[in-house]
């Protein structure tokens, strides 16, 4: 716990010091005044508070000072706290005197609407707003629960690299660099394959960081870099697996209605949306999915060699894409499992279904409201023929997988992990509009700044 004796005080902090004279840091949020009396909304990161500047109270010095002040001006605000049942944290402050940091002119985020691309250029002052605010609020309330979770549930944190030798996720979406005398590198697509070994080692382990995508999509749920925590785990069935990822999800979003209540009201989110979801989560096959997406109607666009485009019944063996996964989830309003998937158009470290081969033991997780898929995961291959041949059939070089066939060699177990999107995940919980909005500074294929 830090010291509460620094020079100044924390907004948050503030209904601890009722009646009491306080010094606080911060920026104008906002200002207005009219006679004898100036308002100065003061945000500090931790909070926003009105300051009462009453001209009898002070000097004309610091009356002047107050009418000066401008928007993210930085301050140094003195005063007495005072109850205040009206105003959001129930306190306000009494000024008795300000000092200037830095008085701002031409603040480029005004009040008014600005355009996305204005608000992207910006973002480095964007995310002193409130709703930037309330939504990085939540996605270090989500990072904590994850790892709250793993940590009190016998997981052990292992880090996996970031360049890495090989691709794990398709070599489509490789970002590669020069690698010294060794050739090529690759940004890590998923820690998966090192969380793999780990395992083995500490039977649960869980990898959490960031990964990369060259990813063409400009969709709202598509980054370049991403966070995502993957668990693996020794022993562990698909079906442990899915009971696992549903325990976890139900575990991230009560932590952030607990922790994050007033966040989300900022954000205006449904607050009761998010209360409802607890296990048990709803489960659909592949099969059965299809099978629905039929009964109801829901056609599949198929562009022609000519180009135009034809609706047709979805065909057993195609992946779903967004339109199926939303349509699909309209139903609901938990999440829903969907498992076991055509193998051919998942990776091809899965395992595939003893009963029916040409199923892998996959999993993905989708969310209601349009959240969209937020984790991917299967059992893995554990047997050493099959998964090199494997290798093989996806044209992937066998050298840089010699490692991951050991894992086959000696002492291979079942096991199954997953992969959990974090921006995904802030996006569903959140109710953002865009996946730009729950990652500091987003990276999409048209945007590197700042
Ligand atoms: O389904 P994916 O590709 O699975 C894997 O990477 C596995 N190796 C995970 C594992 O089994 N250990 O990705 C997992 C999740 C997705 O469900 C999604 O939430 C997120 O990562 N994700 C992205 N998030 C933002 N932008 C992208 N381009 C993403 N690609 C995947
Ligand atoms: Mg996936």
């Amino acid at each position: 716990m830090i010291s509460a004796y620094t020079s100044f005080q924390r907004i948050d902090r503030l209904p601890d010091a009722l009646g009491k004279e306080v010094t606080l840091n911060g920026w104008v949020y906002d200002t207005t005044g009219k006679g004898k009396l100036h308002f100065i909304k003061l945000r500090d990161g931790s909070g926003i508070v009105q300051c009462v500047v009453f001209k009898p109270n002070v000097s004309e010095e610091v009356f002047d000072t107050a009418r000066s002040l401008t928007q993210e001006s930085s301050v140094q605000i003195t005063g007495t706290v005072r109850a205040e049942e009206r105003a959001p944290g129930g306190v306000e402050i009494d000024v008795t005197n300000i000092t200037i940091w830095q008085l701002t002119s031409n603040y480029p985020i005004t009040p008014k609407e600005h355009g996305d691309a204005f608000l992207m250029e910006n973002r480095h002052l964007w995310l002193r707003s409130t709703r930037q605010h309330a939504i990085m609020r939540i996605r270090a309330t989500v990072v904590k629960a994850i790892r709250d979770f793993f940590d009190a549930n016998g997981f052990t944190l292992i880090d996996s690299p970031i360049l890495t030798p090989a691709a794990c996720e398709g070599t489509s979406t490789l970002f590669e660099t020069e690698y010294f005398d060794l050739g090529k590198a690759y940004l890590s697509q998923s820690g998966q394959l090192y969380a793999e070994a780990s395992a083995m080692a500490h039977g649960r382990v869980y990898t959490f960081g960031p990964t990369f995508r060259a990813e063409k999509s400009k969709t709202r749920r598509h980054l370049t870099e991403f966070w995502m925590v993957e668990p693996e785990m020794a022993f562990f069935t698909l079906e442990d697996t899915m009971d696992l990822a549903e325990d976890l999800v139900e575990y991230i979003v009560q932590s952030v209605v607990r922790h994050r209540y007033q966040e989300l009201s900022t954000l205006g989110r449904d607050i009761a949306k998010l209360e409802k979801i607890q296990r048990p989560f709803h489960r659909l096959s592949y099969s059965e999915a299809v099978e629905w997406l039929n009964k109801n109607n829901i056609k599949l666009n198929k562009k022609q060699p000519d180009g135009t485009e034809i609706q047709i019944d979805f065909p057993w063996g195609e992946d779903f894409g967004a339109p199926q996964e939303e349509a699909l989830m309209q139903q609901f309003d938990k999440p829903c499992i969907v498992h076991r998937y055509p193998a051919e158009v998942k990776a091809f470290y899965m395992k595939r279904d003893p009963h029916s081969p040409k199923l892998a033991l996959a999993m993905d997780m989708l969310a209601p409201e349009g959240g969209g898929e937020i984790i991917g995961g299967s059992q893995r291959e554990d047997d050493f023929d099959a998964l090199k041949a494997r290798i093989l059939e996806h044209h992937l070089p066998l050298e840089a997988f010699e490692w991951y066939l050991d894992l086959r060699r000696y002492g291979s177990v079942p096991h199954s992990g997953f992969g959990l999107g974090l921006e995904r995940t802030v996006k569903w919980i959140s109710g953002a509009e865009h996946i730009r909005e729950t990652i500091p500074y987003p990276r999409m294929i048209y945007r590197i700044q700042p």
